[in-house]
């Protein structure tokens, strides 16, 4: 079972991934957590790139970077964990490519940005996707102590957009659970166990 995690930066999905995680352990079912971009060691160096650097980054490579950095992670982490029956979880996955590159830095149309998802995840899709949706004045407050990634420097109109693409691709994904994550953190939880399919 592949499930992902999707939001604006400090929605809450590593608090949530946590949780859920302990949540498999305690059941004794076998569970591998990645993040996204990063996760395998090509990954990683790639996500440096993306992330750290003030490198001035064409909107085309940034996409194409994030979606490299994916294609290493699925071949070498992800697939050997689905065929041994582990369930995956995913900090980030190719909807973050589509709402971030896609309506975000408004880099090629969503067709074309789906068709090298689709190529870069290696034809994988989750069965399961946590959209937690909070505003972007509730991400700054929840971030304010951390140092600015290269993208969390992208203004409020920047983070506006990709609020919209995570709403259509909550409208157009049967797949996408929308979670109001300005809630409490146990309630949130709470609603991840709840749509969880049974057994
Ligand atoms: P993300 O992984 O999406 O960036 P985190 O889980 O790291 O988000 O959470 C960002 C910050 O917000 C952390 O300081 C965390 O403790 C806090 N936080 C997480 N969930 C909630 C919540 N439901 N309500 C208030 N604060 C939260
Ligand atoms: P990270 O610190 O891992 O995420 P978060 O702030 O949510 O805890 O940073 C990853 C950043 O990269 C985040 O700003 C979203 C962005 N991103 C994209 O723009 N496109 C992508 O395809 C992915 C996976 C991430």
């Amino acid at each position: 079972m592949l499930i992902s995690f999707e939001g604006i930066d400090g929605c809450g999905k590593s608090t949530q991934i946590q949780l859920l995680k302990d949540y498999f352990d305690k059941k004794g079912k076998q569970v591998v957590v990645f993040r996204e971009p990063g996760g395998s060691a090509i990954s990683e160096q790639i996500r440096s790139i993306l992330l750290s650097s003030d490198a001035d980054i064409h909107p085309v490579s940034e996409l194409l970077l994030f979606s490299a950095a994916r294609a290493q992670l699925i071949s070498e982490k992800v697939e050997p964990a689905l065929k041994e029956s582990k369930i995956v979880i995913l900090d980030r996955f190719y909807d973050s490519t589509t709402a971030y590159q896609g309506f975000g830095r408004e880099s090629v149309p969503t067709e074309k940005i789906q068709a090298i998802n689709a190529i870069a995840s290696l034809g994988n899709t989750p069965d399961l996707t946590f959209y937690l949706k909070i505003s972007w004045e509730e991400s700054k407050k929840r971030t304010a102590h951390l140092e600015e990634d290269r993208m969390e420097k992208a203004g409020k109109d920047f983070f506006e957009r990709v609020i919209s693409g995570y709403d259509f691709l909550s409208k157009s994904e049967e797949r996408f659970i929308e979670i109001d994550a300005s809630q409490s953190i146990n309630a949130i939880h709470e609603t991840i166990l709840m749509n969880l399919p049974q057994g």
